[in-house]
């Protein structure tokens, strides 16, 4: 069977997937939210991408936080409840931790196992530590576990994870954030700063081609859960630095006429179209500071490393009240 004809859709296919998908390639400038990167092999894919030798953010992030916990934790403060948007990362997770000894750590994340699974490593070596992992979807409102009710609390988003939503979803992500803490809160956050453009576009176009397998597993994870019918091969990978809009951006670039196949609908590619998959903004300081006002943060605090590469960021939660 020719690649590009419709395959057997898998029988457990997320229906927002196959909506996001089939929505994504009938527009003009043809994308796909990058969440659905994500499968079980994007994941480890990105893991493999956080120890290559060209993406620098996560070890910086890292050694900032290692290198500055007393004062984070000084300023942040100690004890209460330490709130994570994501399951958590085995390194920097530990590090907040040990840093601010919170009475309780709250990770939230729309995937159940991945949330019991890494709770349950994290337990292991921290006994006492009241564990309360919450299953949502962090973009949206939810409550935050009653066993906190009357804790200082502060959120937790590394990573530039910030950085993978556009400046107006960001500022609703960042608002959100904001209910679900209410007043009195606190929010550590991470962000990858602008710098050398050969430095960030080799960050997202590795020489090993990690990135890449990254983000063709798109095209897999396409064929495999939807069925749809598409050729792999005439689609390459390509990271776009776009300097208006300050971010990296990924693109499935089509190396020849092309099309695919979904649900009925053909969607055609002619040579050198694309599929938009990923942004990843940049923030200088200030454009850090200005999306964190406007999201209803009002930073206090930032720890960068020596090269200025990444900035942590601590912000107070503004109070709900008429200022000038
Ligand atoms: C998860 N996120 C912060 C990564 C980033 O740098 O935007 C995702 C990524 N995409 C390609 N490489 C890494």
């Amino acid at each position: 069977m020719p690649e590009t004809l419709e395959a057997e859709a898998s029988t457990t296919a997320d229906p927002a997937f196959r909506a996001d998908v089939a929505r994504g390639l009938a527009q003009a400038q043809p994308a796909i939210p990058a969440r659905w990167l994500y499968d079980t092999r994007g994941s480890e894919l990105f893991d493999d991408i956080t120890r290559l030798e060209e993406y620098y953010p996560t070890r910086t992030e890292t050694a900032i936080m290692r290198d500055n916990a007393h004062a984070i934790a000084a300023a942040a403060g100690k004890g209460g409840a330490l709130i994570e948007f994501g399951a958590g990362s085995a390194t920097k997770t530990p590090l907040m931790i040990d840093a601010l000894e919170p009475d309780h750590y709250v990770p939230i994340d729309i995937s159940g196992d991945y949330l019991r699974a890494s709770a349950a490593d994290l337990q292991k070596d921290h006994p006492h530590l009241a564990i309360d992992p919450v299953e949502a979807d962090f973009t949206k409102p939810f409550d935050l576990p009653d066993e906190i009710a009357g804790l200082t609390r502060v959120g937790f988003f590394p990573g530039s994870t910030i950085g993978n939503f556009v400046p107006r979803s960001a500022t609703d992500l960042l608002r959100t954030f904001r209910d679900i803490l209410r007043d009195g809160s606190k929010l550590l956050i991470g962000m990858d700063r602008i710098k050398d453009l050969d430095r960030l576009r080799a960050a997202y176009d590795d020489r090993e081609g990690v990135t890449a397998a990254f983000n063709k597993n798109l095209l897999t994870r396409m064929r495999r859960e939807l069925g749809a019918g598409l050729d792999e091969d005439a689609f390459v990978h390509e990271a776009r630095w776009n300097e208006m809009l300050g971010r990296i951006e990924m693109h499935l670039v089509a190396i020849r006429d092309t099309e695919m196949h979904l649900d009925g609908q053909r969607f055609a590619f002619a040579k050198g179209e694309t599929i938009h998959t990923e942004n990843s903004h940049k923030y200088g300081p200030r454009g850090a500071r200005c999306l964190l006002l406007a999201g209803g943060w009002t930073p206090t605090h930032e720890w960068t490393d020596p090269a200025r590469d990444f900035a942590f960021i601590l912000a107070e939660a503004q109070p709900n009240r008429f200022a000038p």
